[in-house]
């Protein structure tokens, strides 16, 4: 999550994506339908009351990976950066912001271009897990994460939808695309997420996984959190939040209790995590990616994310992953057929 910037000096060609990287291995059509048909599953209860440090504690915190095996973290040396969601073995959607260079962060978006590959290349990509690292003397810990549980990948190649930059990050299209170097072989821990099919209905709670900050204090924690985000579809800004929130593919979003400072939401590091959904199988659908709120991230803050559906069919386009397409000859509803 970043403060809202300015960008004025990124070259206006007619390209979707600034390409960071080699071309995209696409999936073909029996890859995609395979994603179709096990995206979103899950092999563990989603629902449990959270309780707090009791012997169930350290249970509640395993059944986190169970409930979001397709969260990846996008560190550097050890520390979270941004967050992603896995919507194929090679692919990963996150945020567009975290591959932009700024001469000036947080007063005016006055970006030079785009990350090159070498900085790529120092990311780690980690999933599977709930611990991004063990105890670490340069970066705060936490009890529960002894020693990291995550595998690692690295960045491949990245597409940046270059309206952001383009439109003086101010009017949406804050996403991007992450291919990893080697294939992630799936199993219970790690699974990608259903994109959204065209049409379908934002429900009031939706869940947000990610490595950003627990309360604002909590710099780079190494586990991972939970949020539930309330739907806010008229993006009602309280009074100190002038940022704009009416970019058709915005999505708003404010915490359970907006009046408790410790009620769970997004806050810094969360950029770039998936929101999801359940759909009527029970299958974990890829709302929005969280994009930006206010700084410091108060209780009431109005969270901003990007929508995945406008941006089918470019996702369809750059990685074959195309099974939400109504003109697609897959379908949109391939029963799950049991477990993988
Ligand atoms: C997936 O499994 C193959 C075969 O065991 C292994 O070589 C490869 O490194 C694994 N990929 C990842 C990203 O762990
Ligand atoms: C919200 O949080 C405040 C402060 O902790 C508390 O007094 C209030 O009862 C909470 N409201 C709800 C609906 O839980």
């Amino acid at each position: 999550m970043i403060p809202l910037i300015f960008l004025t000096s990124i070259s206006t060609t007619e390209a979707l994506f600034a390409h960071i990287g080699p071309y995209f291995r696409k999936l073909n059509m029996d890859e995609s339908q395979e994603m179709a048909r096990i995206c979103g599953t899950l092999q563990f209860p989603s629902s449990q009351s959270p309780p707090f440090i009791t012997p169930n504690f350290i249970e509640h915190l395993r059944t986190r990976v169970a409930k979001y095996p397709w969260a990846v973290s996008i560190s550097l040396n050890g520390k979270n950066k941004l967050g992603g969601a896995l919507i194929s073995p090679y692919h990963v959607l996150t945020a567009a912001h975290g591959f932009l260079l700024y001469t000036s962060y947080y007063t005016k978006c006055s970006a030079r271009g785009y990350k090159g590959m070498s900085e790529v290349k120092e990311l780690d990509v980690s999933y599977g897990g709930v611990c991004i690292r063990g105890v670490d003397r340069k970066l705060p810990n936490h009890p529960f994460c002894t020693q990291p549980d995550v595998m690692r990948n690295k960045i491949r190649s990245v597409r940046v939808d270059v309206d952001f930059g383009r439109q003086h990050c101010n009017k949406g299209h804050d996403w991007a695309i992450v291919e990893l170097e080697e294939r992630v072989n799936f199993t219970e821990k790690v699974r990608p997420i259903c994109l959204p099919y065209a049409g379908m209905k934002i429900g009031e709670l939706l869940q947000v996984a990610g490595w950003g900050r627990t309360y604002v204090m909590s710099d780079s924690s190494p586990l991972l959190h939970e949020a539930t985000m309330v739907h806010a579809p008229h993006c009602p800004r309280p009074e100190n939040d002038f940022f704009p929130s009416k970019a058709p593919d915005m999505l708003c979003a404010v915490s359970q209790n907006t009046t408790d400072y410790w009620a769970p939401r997004t806050c810094h590091g969360d950029s770039g995590s998936g929101m999801q959904q359940r759909d009527a199988d029970g299958r974990a659908r890829l709302i929005a990616l969280t994009s930006f709120g206010t700084p410091g991230c108060p209780a009431d803050e109005l969270a901003r994310f990007t929508k995945i559906e406008p941006y089918l069919s470019e996702i369809c386009q750059e990685t074959g992953i195309c099974y939400t397409l109504p003109d697609s000859t897959l379908s949109n509803n391939i029963p799950f057929r049991g477990k993988l």
